[in-house]
């Protein structure tokens, strides 16, 4: 039975170039998850894109002197390559700065505040004594009135996971440049969200037993403290508020992250109007069958498990308020949260200002994305904080990579070819032959089980499982030392390139340009697994822009398929480098710089 599954995947700051912490939290993935299902035989829906408003960009602009327009073109631009060249499977990877996006935004905006969702409230907010400016939120540290913890920020405490407002900081000090905020009065409009602890305390403890323990137990205890949250800030850039006196106010726009979590909506929206039936998005976000996986690193749970499904609720009528449906119609809450801890870089924690990091283009100047994937895939931050090392990834690359996978490929390809120039017959089949061709193809319900749960760790290690035992096979019944028995070496040298075709399969999701070489140098014809491309489009006369999109109706099925005797086979084509061990103390010299 075909289903539609959303994937959506956080969005990134368009603030700076991606680094690998980055895409191992979200990127890679959310890929992996989308290119199994689709071929796995479900309708998949990959959405995201850069999110361009509020502080974070404000302040990265002011750093480099331009304007926070100019930064956001310029990094969604960069962004969009950075995942394109990891081969993300976008369906439609777009910004939060187009009309469309406005425009659902503000309808988001204004279901809930119909609804009684959202309240004005004077608060007081924090300006900055030296510039008189407004001090976000997030720039804003100091102790947390609730755990203790000192490193808190004015939005939140990344220690005990409470949302937080600056002005219950214990010795609250600006980000920026160290001085104690003052605090004046100003208006702000407030997602009502205690108005939801029933009705998110019903849909959480509803997903026991399928989220990732971490992410059900950290949003369940947030439930404990649900308090009225401001949505708007004092702020030039981002979402105007769409009502009667704000709207052409330019000192007040909504709060980054109430328009990021709509971008997920938006861009479906935006993808449906692109793919020429405007309401193809309805199958995605108002069908019972559908599901939706939300990719994120740990830092993202509270907006995804708490904030955007309290304002679905409230769009629909559903909080303690009641109310009515929005003119979209009813929307689906996210399914899952799929969200994973957070990679180190050599002991230290990711900073581009100390250089402790790697950008995603330089990281694929050097290497290829297929490795970065299965890196990432194996030993990334699934389920607990994890680092990243150079010594690891060449030991992976080099072991498990080049000498256990791309070997068994190369080695039965090219004795395959040499000696009968095709594949082979397979006869007589020994007991051996059989259980190896069995344990391949039991694989697949296996490792499926386990991407069908997000459990990448175990999927991928699964599969390699299956190489390791061809290559035993392999070393067992040495077909390259048999010299008068053709039939018996091509009987093995079939199972064996069977195998290959197998593994290469089940390994698409994690490594789709092997996978895709592997499928030609079988005699392949056509797309095994689609590629992304970047596309320039516009909105109606508006400014164009670039979008991640592609065609990803390739012919990758999740099942084994039987190879066919007498298919030609050319020399292979080696599949991944085998890294030098000196480039570990070249890549850490870089990082010290
Ligand atoms: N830009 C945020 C970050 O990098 C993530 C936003 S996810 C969203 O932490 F979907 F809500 F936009
Ligand atoms: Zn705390």
């Amino acid at each position: 039975m075909s289903q539609h599954i959303l994937t959506a995947v956080a969005w990134p700051y368009a603030n700076g170039p991606r680094h690998i912490g980055h895409v191992s939290g979200f990127g890679v993935p959310s890929d992996v998850f989308s290119r199994y299902q689709r071929m796995a035989g479900n309708k998949v829906l990959m959405v995201s894109g850069t999110d361009e408003h509020g502080t974070p960009i404000q302040v990265q602009a002011d750093k480099e002197g331009v304007t926070a327009r100019e930064l956001a073109d310029r990094y969604n631009q960069v962004i969009a390559e950075d995942l394109t060249g990891l081969g993300l499977s976008y369906d439609l990877f777009t910004r939060t700065t187009t009309r469309n996006h406005y425009s659902v935004a503000q309808e988001i905006f204004l279901g809930l505040y119909k609804n009684g969702y959202i309240f004005p409230k004077t608060t007081l907010g924090a300006v900055s004594p030296s510039t008189g400016r407004t001090l976000p939120d997030r720039y804003i540290e100091g102790t947390c009135p609730i755990c203790g913890y000192d490193g808190a920020r004015g939005d939140q405490c990344d220690n005990c996971g409470n949302q937080l407002d600056p002005i219950d900081l214990i010795n609250p000090r600006s980000r920026i440049n160290g001085e104690t905020p003052v605090f004046v009065e100003t208006e702000h409009f407030m997602l009502d969200l205690p108005a939801f602890s029933e009705a998110l305390g019903t849909y959480l403890q509803s997903k026991q037993g399928e989220w990732r323990p971490n992410v059900l137990k950290f949003s369940l205890n947030l439930l404990g403290d649900l308090q009225p949250r401001a949505i708007s800030r004092d702020l030039d850039w981002g979402v105007p508020i769409p009502l009667d006196g704000w709207r052409d106010r330019s000192d007040k726009r909504l709060y980054v992250w109430f328009d990021a979590v709509i971008g997920y909506l938006s861009a479906s929206i935006e993808w449906a109007r692109r793919s020429g039936d405007p309401d193809a998005w309805r199958q995605w976000w108002q069908n019972p069958d559908a599901r939706g996986y939300y990719f994120m690193g740990k830092d993202n749970i509270v907006f995804h498990s708490e904030i955007w499904p309290a304002m679905l609720l409230g769009y629909n009528g559903e909080g303690a308020r009641g109310g009515t449906p929005g003119p979209l119609g009813k929307l689906a809450l996210p399914s899952e949260v799929v969200s994973s801890e957070f990679l180190t870089m050599e002991g230290r924690k990711f900073s581009s200002s100390r250089q402790v990091v790697i950008y995603v283009r330089d990281f694929l100047e050097r290497y290829s994305a297929d490795a970065l994937r299965y890196y990432i895939a194996v030993a990334g931050p699934e389920n607990q904080d994890t680092d990243f090392t150079w010594s690891e990834f060449v030991n992976r690359n080099n072991g498990e990579l080049v000498a256990a996978w791309g070997n068994l490929v190369n080695r039965s390809i090219s004795m395959a070819s040499k000696n009968f120039g095709a594949v082979p017959e397979a006869v007589n089949l020994t007991d051996a032959d059989r259980a190896l061709l069995e344990r391949s193809r039991t694989a697949f319900a296996a490792v499926g089980g386990e991407l069908q749960r997000s459990r990448f760790k175990n999927a991928v290690t699964e599969a390699f499982d299956v190489v390791r035992d061809a290559n035993k096979y392999l070393a067992e019944q040495e077909p390259w030392k048999i010299k008068d028995d053709s039939e018996r070496q091509g009987s093995i040298l079939h199972v064996a390139l069977q195998v290959v075709d197998d593994v290469k399969t089940l390994l698409t999701p994690f490594l789709p340009n092997s996978s895709n070489k592997i499928f030609e140098m079988l005699g392949g014809e056509g797309v095994w697994s689609g590629m992304p491309e970047i596309r320039e489009v516009d909105e109606e006369g508006g400014p164009s822009y670039p979008v991640i999109t592609g065609d990803y109706s390739g012919a990758a099925k999740w099942e084994h398929s039987s190879i066919k005797a007498g298919t030609p086979l050319a020399p292979p084509k080696p599949l991944f480098a085998k890294l030098d061990p000196k480039i570990v103390d070249e890549e850490l010299a870089r990082l010290d710089s």
